[in-house]
């Protein structure tokens, strides 16, 4: 899924309605009806794949803006998980080998660069396992800006641990 150039919904209006009908046992009138079935539409899709890959440049420290909203209409309550007050919050999908390469200007192989913390790796591994995806794996591939040689270098150790991870994925 090209999340640029597929259509997804604005996360406002009828869609957030939906959202605050489902969590408080409401019905929904039209309009919710019709912009939660694309949520489901889209949740459903997700649920289907049997393998995962997410590829993504790390922005502003985080994820680009188009892949938060596609988490922000798929993750809902009865689509990818639930809640129950004695339990407390339930995964709905199922685990799948999941893997998440994540660009970067800069290199944060550690986690950090020059005191700037990755909040794309956590992010994503928490609302990934929020949703029952456990098994992640994720390669960054970093720099991507700056001095030739440092960029080369990280690319040829990424597409290596690539290479060796496609054996088993
Ligand atoms: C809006 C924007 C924000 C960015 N923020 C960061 C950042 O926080 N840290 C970083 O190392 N690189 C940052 N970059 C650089 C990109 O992560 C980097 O160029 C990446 O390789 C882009 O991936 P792509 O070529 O697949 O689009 C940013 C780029 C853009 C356009």
């Amino acid at each position: 899924m090209d999340i640029w150039r597929e259509r997804m919904p604005e996360f406002s209006g009828p869609i957030v309605e939906a959202k605050y009908a489902r969590m408080n046992a409401q019905a929904f009138n039209d309009a919710q009806r019709d912009s939660f079935a694309e949520a489901e539409r889209m949740a459903l899709r997700f649920s289907l794949a049997d393998r995962v890959l997410i590829s993504t440049p790390m922005w502003n420290f985080s994820i680009p803006y188009k892949l938060k909203q596609w988490f922000d209409i798929i993750v809902q309550p009865g689509l990818t998980f639930t809640f129950d007050p004695s339990q407390g919050y339930l995964p709905l999908l199922n685990d799948r080998p999941t893997l998440v390469i994540l660009a970067s200007g800069s290199d944060f192989a550690t986690g950090m660069n020059r005191g700037r913390i990755d909040m794309a790796t956590p992010y994503l591994r928490e609302i990934l396992r929020f949703v029952g995806i456990r098994n992640v794996r994720f390669v960054p591939i970093g720099p991507t800006t700056g001095p030739q040689q440092p960029i080369v270098a990280a690319r040829e150790r990424s597409e290596q641990r690539l290479a060796a991870m496609a054996m088993s994925f």
